[in-house]
């Protein structure tokens, strides 16, 4: 089911709801419904990084990209993940930024964020916290953090230029975000169907009806601050990945629909420093 695209409210709520019901859906049956399915883990971040983590928090995840390897964290930083989900790249990144480091996972779902704080628990993992909240208003203080990493999430933001914004704020001069999200690549003008007809016809939960366009995102970034900002597509989406993530969203796409997104549809790794 589509949301009505100017009640934010109304998004977020079918969000959290969609995404409620997901993980309880993967830590049941090990299935995933976003942007990735829990086979597509060891193809992203490695046989070894992934059998090294317990099953539970590798299915557990819905990313469409890997926000780390775009990240290249070093020991000692702290890391804020926006929607952070069950947990897995904030667990990764806790090994990598070491005990004199700290990673933050933010995120508005509870049952996300129990999975989340089991999955801790489970791994021992001392130098992490997961905090309850939006990614449009992150409560942490202004320049507290180094690297925000976030992964197949803002997309779900009905105001970008707030998650943008206040990303900028709570990192420190010379901070940076790298960000794996679904773009759209192209001009959505060129389209033969309107936006509006576009972006209903798909679920927004589902990742892609709230895609900005690669331009949309490089000038929202410069809106916010940021600078060095880099777009770099990691994987364009065809007709049938569209027409399974359409289904797992219960989203509504038309073959018409299907056709004019073939290859449009993007994962990107996006870079920017403040
Ligand atoms: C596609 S999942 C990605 C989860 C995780 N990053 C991963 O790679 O597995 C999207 C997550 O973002 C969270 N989310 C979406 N919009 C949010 C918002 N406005 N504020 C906080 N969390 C949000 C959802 O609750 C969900 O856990």
């Amino acid at each position: 089911m589509s949301q009505p695209l100017n009640d934010p409210t109304a998004i977020k709520a079918a969000v959290r709801e969609h995404y409620g019901n997901a993980i309880q859906a993967a830590t049941g049956c090990g299935s995933s419904t976003c942007c990735s399915s829990s086979s597509t883990e060891i193809a992203l971040y490695g046989e070894a990084t992934i059998t090294a983590m317990p099953a539970d928090v590798v299915t557990a995840s819905f990313g469409c990209g890997n926000s780390l390897a775009i990240a290249k964290l070093q020991p000692g930083e702290v890391v804020l993940d926006l929607g952070s989900g069950g947990g897995l790249e904030v667990l990764l990144a806790a090994r990598q930024v070491g005990a004199t480091g700290f990673v933050y996972g933010l995120d508005m779902t509870d049952a996300m964020l129990e999975t989340a704080r089991r999955n801790a628990e489970k791994l021992g993992a001392a130098n992490v916290s997961f905090l309850k909240g939006d990614i449009e208003s992150i409560p942490l203080p202004d320049q507290s953090v180094d690297v925000i990493i976030s992964n197949c999430v803002i997309n779900l933001a009905p105001d970008k230029g707030q998650v943008l914004g206040d990303a900028f704020r709570v990192l420190r001069l010379g901070g940076r975000l790298a960000v794996s999200d679904i773009v759209f690549d192209g001009e959505l003008s060129d389209l033969p169907i309107s936006e509006v007809e576009l972006r209903t016809a798909i679920s927004w939960a589902g990742c892609f009806a709230g895609a900005l366009t690669m331009r949309e995102y490089r000038e929202q970034l410069a809106a916010a601050g940021f600078s060095e900002i880099g777009l770099e597509v990691t994987q364009r989406y065809a007709i049938d990945d569209l027409r399974t993530q359409a289904v797992a969203a219960e989203g509504d796409l038309s073959d018409e629909v299907l056709h004019v997104l073939d290859g449009k549809i993007t994962s990107c790794a996006i870079t920017a420093v403040k």
